[in-house]
């Protein structure tokens, strides 16, 4: 029984910063952004949204194709959660009138856990396979004004239904995986920026993605010559671009990126979306190119912490029949640059508190949250 990415569907925020705009700035030459890290843009929520209003959006766009009483799993995957208990996707229940009888929790594990949901999701619909799942990836990276990682800031959701008999991508048996201990990037409960060891998290994104790529060759007959195209978690897309470099190095064979050019797109104009990230190249992927009916894609995993996991996926007949590339280019689009100095305040003025707020309405998202009250966060169609 094939089991896999059935449908998918991304949201982002409603603002855009411009990196030349950083760039000058701080006096930095562009460059260093868009061909030393290979970004563009990066996406920023308003102060009325955040992981549960784009992740309601992506989810609501893609629902509307289906039929939601399949749905007997909610996997909320992200890394900037908005609740120590209360998981995200329980939120969604209410917005997306989603039904009650429904499995609904929240994943963490840096960026990676929106592999561990799909991983997670596959393992169930084997089990039962007339149902669905729907796995959301949803991150705000938000890094400290004036910091290394500030360029690499970013903002998106990718919703994903998991299903047998998939209409995208068939997910393979068998995962090459990999965790260490290591203190490359990470976010204590009080801190709303990460603590990041920029060189640190280069060095561990590599040698965890090479490990898991070894793992599974090792469990599994396998060679880079049996992938057409390489995905990967991208911090910023540079990063791809050093993984598959470290890949030839490591392996011997010759890696074009050719590999890897076609997933960049999207991530370039939106930053780091940190769980989305991958699935945003996977986006990307399916839509820049029409012959890939059949063909073998490695999937990177990587989360700072540090967990990778390198698996394949082969993509199915009909995808191109199953794609909706105009979305993506309207949420790009629909995004409304800001100035320096908007956001230096945008940013400023973001508190994580449960403290009474109201927003001011700023978003045209059909989700906004409208403030806290009685310290439970508020949110409402529009
Ligand atoms: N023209 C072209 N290229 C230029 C340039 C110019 N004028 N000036 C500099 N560059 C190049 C540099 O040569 C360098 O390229 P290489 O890496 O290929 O050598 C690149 O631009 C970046 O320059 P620096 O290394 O000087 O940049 P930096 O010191 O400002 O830091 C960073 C880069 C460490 C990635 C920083 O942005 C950061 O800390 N980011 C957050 C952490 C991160 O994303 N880590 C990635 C792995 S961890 C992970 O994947 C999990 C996650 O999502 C966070």
């Amino acid at each position: 029984m094939k089991i896999g990415i059935h449908d998918l569907e991304v949201a982002t925020s409603h603002y855009v910063l411009d990196l030349d705009t950083l760039a000058e700035q701080h006096d930095i030459d562009p460059n260093k952004f868009r061909i030393g890290l290979g970004q563009d843009k990066f996406s920023m929520p308003a102060p009325d949204e955040d992981i549960v209003t784009m992740a309601a959006e992506a989810a609501q766009t893609l629902l509307e194709r289906h039929d939601v009483s399949k749905i007997r799993q909610v996997y909320f995957a992200t890394e900037s959660s908005v609740d120590q208990s209360k998981a995200a996707g329980v939120y969604l229940h209410e917005l997306l009138g989603l039904p009650a009888n429904v499995r609904s929790i929240e994943l963490k594990q840096a960026c990676y856990s929106g592999t561990a949901a799909l991983q997670l999701a596959i393992n169930a619909i084997a089990r039962n396979p007339e149902e669905q799942i729907l796995v959301i990836t949803s991150d705000v990276a938000r890094y400290a004004l004036d910091s290394g990682g500030e360029p690499t800031q970013g903002a998106g959701s990718v919703a994903m239904l998991i299903s047998a008999d998939p209409n995208l991508v068939e997910i393979e048996p068998g995962s090459g995986l990999h965790t260490t201990d290591v203190n490359d990037f990470w976010r204590p409960n009080d801190s709303t920026t990460p603590f990041v060891d920029g060189q640190l998290s280069l060095d561990a994104y590599l040698a965890a993605t090479t490990a898991a790529w070894d793992d599974l060759a090792a469990r599994r007959e396998l060679s880079v010559d049996d992938i057409h195209r390489f995905l990967h978690h991208q911090p910023f897309t540079k990063m791809a671009r050093k993984q598959l470099a470290a890949m030839a190095e490591h392996t011997g064979c010759e890696l074009s990126d050719d590999l890897i050019e076609e997933s960049m797109s999207y991530n370039r104009a939106l930053g780091n979306t940190y769980t989305a990230s991958l699935y945003f190249a996977l986006t990307a992927q399916l839509h820049n190119n029409a012959e890939l009916a059949g063909k073998r894609l490695g999937f990177f995993s990587y989360g700072s912490g540090a967990v990778a996991e390198f698996f394949t996926g082969v993509v199915q007949d009909n995808y191109r029949d199953h794609i909706y590339p105009q979305n993506v280019a309207k949420q790009l689009d629909n995004r409304v640059e800001l100035t320096y100095d908007e956001y230096r305040e945008l940013h400023e003025s973001f508190a994580a508190t449960s403290e009474t707020f109201t927003t001011s309405k700023t978003t045209n998202a059909p989700f906004r949250l409208s403030g806290v009250t009685e310290r439970q966060r508020r949110y409402e169609a529009q």
